[in-house]
Protein backbone atom coordinates (compact mmCIF):
# COMPACT_ATOMS: atom_id res chain seq x y z
CA UNK A 1 0.00 0.00 0.00
CA UNK A 2 1.48 3.47 -0.89
CA UNK A 3 1.54 6.47 1.37
CA UNK A 4 -1.69 8.15 1.70
CA UNK A 5 0.23 11.18 2.33
CA UNK A 6 1.72 11.33 -1.31
CA UNK A 7 -1.87 10.48 -2.70
CA UNK A 8 -2.83 13.11 -5.50
CA UNK A 9 -5.71 13.74 -4.32
CA UNK A 10 -4.44 14.89 -1.25
CA UNK A 11 -2.12 16.82 -2.29
CA UNK A 12 -4.57 19.17 -4.26
CA UNK A 13 -6.81 19.01 -1.40
CA UNK A 14 -4.27 20.50 0.44
CA UNK A 15 -2.99 23.00 -2.23
CA UNK A 16 -6.54 24.33 -3.05
CA UNK A 17 -7.37 24.94 0.09
CA UNK A 18 -4.65 26.77 1.37
CA UNK A 19 -5.45 28.63 -2.14
CA UNK A 20 -9.05 29.65 -1.43
CA UNK A 21 -7.80 30.85 2.63
CA UNK A 22 -4.93 32.84 1.44
CA UNK A 23 -7.52 34.51 -0.81
CA UNK A 24 -9.57 35.63 2.42
CA UNK A 25 -12.37 33.49 1.04
CA UNK A 26 -12.63 30.62 4.52
CA UNK A 27 -12.61 32.84 7.35
CA UNK A 28 -12.54 30.17 10.53
CA UNK A 29 -14.09 27.08 9.16
CA UNK A 30 -16.24 28.92 6.65
CA UNK A 31 -16.45 27.14 3.36
CA UNK A 32 -16.32 23.24 2.48
CA UNK A 33 -14.46 21.44 -0.62
CA UNK A 34 -15.74 17.84 -1.84
CA UNK A 35 -14.06 15.81 -4.33
CA UNK A 36 -15.59 12.87 -6.21
CA UNK A 37 -12.99 10.39 -6.34
CA UNK A 38 -12.85 7.21 -8.62
CA UNK A 39 -12.34 3.61 -7.01
CA UNK A 40 -8.93 3.05 -9.13
CA UNK A 41 -7.50 6.81 -7.59
CA UNK A 42 -8.25 5.32 -4.01
CA UNK A 43 -7.14 1.85 -4.14
CA UNK A 44 -3.18 2.01 -4.14
CA UNK A 45 -3.68 4.16 -0.73
CA UNK A 46 -5.99 2.82 1.18
CA UNK A 47 -7.40 -0.70 2.56
CA UNK A 48 -10.64 -0.22 0.64
CA UNK A 49 -12.35 -3.18 3.41
CA UNK A 50 -11.26 -1.31 6.58
CA UNK A 51 -13.56 1.15 7.22
CA UNK A 52 -12.89 3.37 10.41
CA UNK A 53 -16.39 4.05 11.04
CA UNK A 54 -19.82 4.39 9.55
CA UNK A 55 -21.14 8.17 10.00
CA UNK A 56 -25.15 8.67 8.98
CA UNK A 57 -25.31 11.92 6.05
CA UNK A 58 -29.22 12.01 7.08
CA UNK A 59 -30.18 11.94 3.61
CA UNK A 60 -30.96 9.41 1.01
CA UNK A 61 -28.54 10.02 -1.29
CA UNK A 62 -28.33 6.11 -3.11
CA UNK A 63 -27.13 7.36 -6.20
CA UNK A 64 -24.53 8.21 -4.85
CA UNK A 65 -23.81 4.32 -3.34
CA UNK A 66 -20.18 3.11 -3.60
CA UNK A 67 -18.66 6.51 -4.89
CA UNK A 68 -15.51 7.81 -3.02
CA UNK A 69 -15.15 11.61 -1.70
CA UNK A 70 -12.62 12.70 0.06
CA UNK A 71 -14.50 16.03 1.83
CA UNK A 72 -13.25 18.83 4.24
CA UNK A 73 -14.31 17.79 7.85
CA UNK A 74 -16.77 20.23 9.85
CA UNK A 75 -15.86 23.29 12.07
CA UNK A 76 -12.31 22.56 10.58
CA UNK A 77 -10.34 25.81 9.92
CA UNK A 78 -9.04 26.21 6.05
CA UNK A 79 -6.00 27.19 7.79
CA UNK A 80 -5.18 23.89 9.01
CA UNK A 81 -5.61 21.78 6.66
CA UNK A 82 -2.37 21.65 4.60
CA UNK A 83 -0.10 20.55 7.88
CA UNK A 84 -2.77 18.14 9.51
CA UNK A 85 -5.00 17.37 6.65
CA UNK A 86 -5.79 13.68 8.52
CA UNK A 87 -7.72 15.58 11.40
CA UNK A 88 -9.09 18.26 9.02
CA UNK A 89 -10.71 16.28 6.12
CA UNK A 90 -12.16 12.78 5.27
CA UNK A 91 -12.21 10.17 2.67
CA UNK A 92 -15.53 8.60 2.62
CA UNK A 93 -16.93 5.54 0.44
CA UNK A 94 -21.70 6.16 0.51
CA UNK A 95 -22.81 2.97 2.06
CA UNK A 96 -25.27 0.74 -0.15
CA UNK A 97 -28.24 2.38 1.79
CA UNK A 98 -27.19 5.53 0.85
CA UNK A 99 -27.46 6.95 4.07
CA UNK A 100 -24.64 6.32 5.78
CA UNK A 101 -20.89 7.64 4.54
CA UNK A 102 -17.90 4.39 5.76
CA UNK A 103 -14.86 6.46 6.49
CA UNK A 104 -11.63 4.93 5.39
CA UNK A 105 -9.36 7.70 6.25
CA UNK A 106 -9.54 11.00 8.16
CA UNK A 107 -11.11 13.24 11.07
CA UNK A 108 -8.59 11.49 13.06
CA UNK A 109 -10.23 13.38 15.70
CA UNK A 110 -13.29 11.93 15.82
CA UNK A 111 -14.89 14.34 13.78
CA UNK A 112 -17.25 14.47 10.65
CA UNK A 113 -17.80 15.81 7.04
CA UNK A 114 -18.68 19.11 6.31
CA UNK A 115 -22.77 20.11 7.80
CA UNK A 116 -22.58 21.33 3.89
CA UNK A 117 -22.56 17.44 2.68
CA UNK A 118 -26.54 17.88 2.02
CA UNK A 119 -25.53 20.46 -0.66
CA UNK A 120 -22.63 18.86 -1.86
CA UNK A 121 -23.67 15.32 -2.55
CA UNK A 122 -27.17 16.43 -4.30
CA UNK A 123 -25.11 18.95 -5.83
CA UNK A 124 -22.90 16.19 -7.09
CA UNK A 125 -25.66 14.09 -8.01
CA UNK A 126 -27.57 16.76 -10.60
CA UNK A 127 -24.20 17.58 -12.12
CA UNK A 128 -23.06 13.97 -12.77
CA UNK A 129 -26.70 13.79 -14.69
CA UNK A 130 -25.48 16.24 -17.00
CA UNK A 131 -21.58 15.65 -17.21
CA UNK A 132 -20.33 12.49 -16.21
CA UNK A 133 -16.73 14.46 -16.11
CA UNK A 134 -17.77 16.41 -13.28
CA UNK A 135 -16.07 15.63 -10.13
CA UNK A 136 -15.41 19.04 -7.28
CA UNK A 137 -18.11 20.73 -5.29
CA UNK A 138 -16.89 24.03 -3.73
CA UNK A 139 -18.39 26.48 -1.17
CA UNK A 140 -16.81 29.59 0.54
CA UNK A 141 -17.25 32.97 1.56
CA UNK A 142 -15.92 35.27 -0.69
CA UNK A 143 -16.52 38.88 0.95
CA UNK A 144 -17.11 41.20 -2.39
CA UNK A 145 -19.60 38.28 -3.19
CA UNK A 146 -21.18 38.70 -0.35
CA UNK A 147 -21.01 42.27 -0.19
CA UNK A 148 -22.92 42.14 -3.23
CA UNK A 149 -25.76 40.20 -2.11
CA UNK A 150 -26.10 42.75 0.50
CA UNK A 151 -27.08 45.63 -2.12
CA UNK A 152 -28.08 44.23 -4.84
CA UNK A 153 -31.04 42.46 -6.52
CA UNK A 154 -30.78 38.95 -5.95
CA UNK A 155 -32.89 37.96 -9.42
CA UNK A 156 -30.37 35.80 -11.09
CA UNK A 157 -30.92 38.10 -14.50
CA UNK A 158 -29.73 41.07 -12.90
CA UNK A 159 -27.29 39.81 -10.57
CA UNK A 160 -25.73 37.80 -13.56
CA UNK A 161 -25.40 40.83 -15.90
CA UNK A 162 -24.00 43.01 -13.32
CA UNK A 163 -21.52 41.09 -12.98
CA UNK A 164 -21.07 40.59 -17.06
CA UNK A 165 -20.64 44.15 -17.32
CA UNK A 166 -17.47 44.69 -14.74
CA UNK A 167 -14.99 43.61 -16.55
CA UNK A 168 -14.36 41.63 -20.03
CA UNK A 169 -13.70 38.29 -18.41
CA UNK A 170 -16.86 37.94 -16.68
CA UNK A 171 -19.38 36.53 -19.53
CA UNK A 172 -16.43 34.49 -20.83
CA UNK A 173 -15.74 32.64 -17.86
CA UNK A 174 -19.56 32.36 -17.21
CA UNK A 175 -21.17 32.61 -19.93
CA UNK A 176 -24.05 29.66 -18.10
CA UNK A 177 -24.64 32.86 -15.33
CA UNK A 178 -25.08 32.74 -11.79
CA UNK A 179 -27.89 31.20 -9.67
CA UNK A 180 -28.45 32.91 -6.71
CA UNK A 181 -30.76 31.34 -3.89
CA UNK A 182 -32.31 33.80 -1.13
CA UNK A 183 -31.12 33.86 2.83
CA UNK A 184 -31.91 30.15 3.46
CA UNK A 185 -30.92 28.31 7.14
CA UNK A 186 -27.16 26.33 6.07
CA UNK A 187 -26.50 23.00 6.69
CA UNK A 188 -29.62 22.14 5.86
CA UNK A 189 -31.37 18.92 3.73
CA UNK A 190 -33.34 21.70 2.29
CA UNK A 191 -30.65 24.17 0.95
CA UNK A 192 -28.89 21.12 -0.22
CA UNK A 193 -32.26 20.14 -2.59
CA UNK A 194 -32.23 23.82 -3.35
CA UNK A 195 -28.68 24.29 -4.68
CA UNK A 196 -28.93 21.15 -6.41
CA UNK A 197 -31.71 22.53 -8.33
CA UNK A 198 -30.03 25.29 -9.17
CA UNK A 199 -26.94 23.52 -10.22
CA UNK A 200 -28.89 21.85 -13.01
CA UNK A 201 -28.82 25.16 -14.98
CA UNK A 202 -25.63 26.88 -13.64
CA UNK A 203 -22.47 26.00 -12.52
CA UNK A 204 -22.43 29.25 -9.67
CA UNK A 205 -25.09 29.45 -7.17
CA UNK A 206 -24.52 32.92 -4.32
CA UNK A 207 -26.37 32.01 -1.35
CA UNK A 208 -27.40 35.54 -0.56
CA UNK A 209 -25.83 37.04 2.53
CA UNK A 210 -23.51 33.61 3.07
CA UNK A 211 -21.58 32.78 0.26
CA UNK A 212 -21.29 30.62 -3.47
CA UNK A 213 -20.78 27.56 -4.71
CA UNK A 214 -18.94 26.38 -7.65
CA UNK A 215 -18.47 23.15 -9.17
CA UNK A 216 -15.93 21.66 -12.21
CA UNK A 217 -14.33 18.95 -13.40
CA UNK A 218 -10.97 20.00 -12.06
CA UNK A 219 -9.99 22.18 -8.98
CA UNK A 220 -8.81 24.91 -11.53
CA UNK A 221 -12.35 24.77 -12.65
CA UNK A 222 -14.33 25.33 -9.88
CA UNK A 223 -11.51 27.49 -8.28
CA UNK A 224 -11.67 29.91 -11.58
CA UNK A 225 -15.44 30.56 -11.31
CA UNK A 226 -15.64 31.50 -7.95
CA UNK A 227 -12.09 33.86 -8.07
CA UNK A 228 -13.78 35.41 -11.40
CA UNK A 229 -17.33 36.09 -9.97
CA UNK A 230 -15.49 37.62 -6.84
CA UNK A 231 -13.41 39.73 -9.42
CA UNK A 232 -16.43 40.63 -10.88
CA UNK A 233 -17.94 41.37 -7.51
CA UNK A 234 -15.00 43.36 -6.06
CA UNK A 235 -15.13 45.74 -9.01
CA UNK A 236 -18.87 46.27 -8.58
CA UNK A 237 -18.48 46.76 -4.87
CA UNK A 238 -15.53 49.17 -5.06
CA UNK A 239 -17.54 51.37 -8.07
CA UNK A 240 -21.50 51.10 -6.13
CA UNK A 241 -22.44 54.41 -5.49
CA UNK A 242 -20.21 56.53 -8.00
CA UNK A 243 -21.48 57.89 -11.03
CA UNK A 244 -20.76 54.74 -13.42
CA UNK A 245 -19.50 56.84 -16.68
CA UNK A 246 -18.67 53.74 -18.45
CA UNK A 247 -19.59 50.29 -18.67
CA UNK A 248 -19.90 47.20 -21.15
CA UNK A 249 -23.16 47.52 -23.34
CA UNK A 250 -25.49 44.77 -24.33
CA UNK A 251 -24.36 44.65 -27.74
CA UNK A 252 -20.02 44.50 -26.76
CA UNK A 253 -21.17 41.29 -24.77
CA UNK A 254 -22.29 39.79 -27.75
CA UNK A 255 -19.65 40.94 -29.70
CA UNK A 256 -17.21 39.06 -26.67
CA UNK A 257 -19.56 36.23 -26.91
CA UNK A 258 -18.80 36.05 -30.69
CA UNK A 259 -15.02 36.41 -30.35
CA UNK A 260 -14.89 33.44 -27.31
CA UNK A 261 -17.49 31.15 -29.41
CA UNK A 262 -19.91 31.42 -26.14
CA UNK A 263 -23.17 29.43 -25.39
CA UNK A 264 -24.47 32.27 -22.78
CA UNK A 265 -28.03 33.32 -21.67
CA UNK A 266 -29.32 35.83 -24.20
CA UNK A 267 -31.87 36.12 -22.34
CA UNK A 268 -30.13 37.82 -19.83
CA UNK A 269 -29.46 40.59 -22.33
CA UNK A 270 -31.34 43.58 -22.92
CA UNK A 271 -31.16 43.96 -27.04
P1 LIG B 1 -18.63 23.33 8.02
O1 LIG B 1 -17.55 23.72 9.01
O2 LIG B 1 -19.63 22.37 8.59
O3 LIG B 1 -18.01 22.85 6.71
O4 LIG B 1 -19.47 24.64 7.69
C1 LIG B 1 -18.87 25.77 7.17
C2 LIG B 1 -19.78 26.55 6.28
O5 LIG B 1 -19.31 27.27 5.44
C3 LIG B 1 -21.24 26.42 6.46
O6 LIG B 1 -21.90 26.93 5.34
ZN1 LIG C 1 -20.73 28.50 4.30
Amino acid sequence: MKDMMTAPFLTEMREITANMYRQGWDERNGGNVSRLLDEEEVAPYLDLNNVLRTIPTGFDAKPLAGRYFIVTGTGKYFKNIKDDPETNLGVIRIGADGETAELLWGYRDGGRFTSELPAHLMTHMARLAIDPEHRIVMHCHPTYTLAMTHVHPLDEKSFTHTLWETCSECIVVFPDGVGVLPWMVCGTNDIGRATAEKMKEFRLVVWALHGIYGVGRTMDEAFGLIETVEKGAQVYMLTAGRPHLNTIHDDELVELAKRFDLTYRKDYLDL
